[in-house]
């Protein structure tokens, strides 16, 4: 969508992974602290891109108000959602809330969806300032299909633009119509929405992850500044994942160009959980003006070669294992789409280590790893 916003993929936090439907005020506001003071090597999450603070599911009363409003729930949100976004907008960071595009949303408790109340609805997020809008899709009327989906997600797409018209408030558009649930999000997401989801539910969970990946990486067409493929949020500091299985969520997320959204509780993350989430190079190639997915190069049976071309020339270029077992993964400059004779300087944007290559670039990556690396033609 061309309103401006997600020039790149975009970037921060969304509390659902972390506390599901416990999501409050003063948890929030700590988030946001954390975001914008605590420093990682030097800087804040803030200062390298991590700029949205999304509330999900659950910040609502179960029943609209007499003028037909969403009432947030005082409870939770003693300021209300206006308060949290100037809390936020203090600090230069901004706020993303949650709405369904069905009668309710699809947390167990079920708070109201905004089916029939989207004008409403897009016009009150607008006036609270609200940044970002994600569209879940439970619950949807009885005679739902294609085209419905279709027109309820229009319809709340011209509703923001509408209120952005009535109020000067732009809400980036995030759809969560889970894209591997039936009904395709192509060709119609890219021009409604900012981002989509292309898959179920992420969990933090090897099988889930790999699964989200080789669905995601097919849709590198549907990526372009404005628009980009969302295979869900970040998982990094949750469960039982290794930091190997980390470093490839991030790697992969980079390199395919996903929102990055982290969705581990940060105040308890570990040291090298924040440090994989602050790799700046990683950050840099998600953020490429460019603004491309990642294309698959190769796959041989589950060793895997991405690679994305970046703006200044260069190229990055993931080796992904999504194997068991340890293996060698190896490609080339031309396959890589790069010129096939030159001199290449090869960034590791793990170890950082620099090395010089005349066209292969290859490394043993361990079981769920990712080699990830940024290539510079020298000569
Ligand atoms: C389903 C979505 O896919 C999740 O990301 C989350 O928003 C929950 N719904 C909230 O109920």
């Amino acid at each position: 969508l061309d309103n401006g916003l997600a020039r790149t993929p975009p970037m921060g936090f969304n509390n659902w992974n972390a506390v599901r439907c416990d999501v409050n005020q003063a948890f929030m506001r700590k988030i946001a602290d954390f975001l914008h003071t605590r420093k990682i090597d030097g800087r804040t999450l803030q200062q390298r891109g991590y700029n949205y603070v999304n509330i999900d599911d659950c910040w609502a009363l179960p029943q609209r108000a007499q003028d037909g409003n969403l009432v947030v729930d005082r409870a939770k949100f003693p300021d209300g959602i206006d308060g949290m976004a100037n809390y936020v907008h203090a600090q230069g960071l901004k706020l993303g809330i949650y709405a369904d595009s069905g009668s309710r949303t699809c947390d167990k408790k079920g708070f109201p969806g905004s089916f029939g109340f989207e004008k409403i609805d897009a016009l009150q997020w607008a006036r609270w300032k609200v940044d970002l809008m994600k569209y879940d899709n439970c619950n949807q009327p009885a005679d739902d299909n294609y085209e419905r989906t279709v027109a309820r997600y229009t319809a709340m797409g011209e509703a923001l633009l509408a209120a952005e018209r009535e109020t000067g408030q732009k809400i980036l558009y995030s759809l969560c119509q889970k894209g591997d649930r039936g009904i395709s999000p192509f060709p119609w997401s890219p021009q409604i929405g900012n981002i989509w989801r292309t898959t179920t539910d992420i969990r933090p969970q090897w099988p889930r992850i790999k699964m989200i990946i080789g669905k995601n990486i097919p849709l590198h067409k549907w990526a372009k500044p404005g628009a980009f493929n969302d295979p869900d949020m970040l998982e990094i500091g949750n469960g039982e994942l290794t930091q190997t299985e980390e470093q490839t969520q991030m790697s992969m997320w980079s390199i395919m160009a996903a929102p990055l959204l982290i969705g581990t509780d940060l105040t308890k993350a570990s040291e090298e959980d924040l440090k994989i989430l602050a790799n700046d190079d990683a950050i840099a190639v998600n953020q490429d003006p460019l603004g491309k997915q990642g294309e698959q190069v190769s796959n041989k049976g589950g060793l895997r070669v991405l690679s994305k071309p970046l703006a200044n020339g260069d190229t990055a270029i993931a080796l992904y294992n999504e194997t068991d077992s340890a293996a060698t993964i190896s490609t080339n400059a031309r396959e890589a789409g790069m010129l096939s004779i030159a001199r290449y300087e090869v960034k590791d944007l793990w170890s950082k280590k620099v090395t010089y290559s005349s066209g292969t670039i290859s490394a043993k990556v361990p079981a769920h790893g990712t080699a990830f690396f940024r290539v510079k033609q020298v000569g």
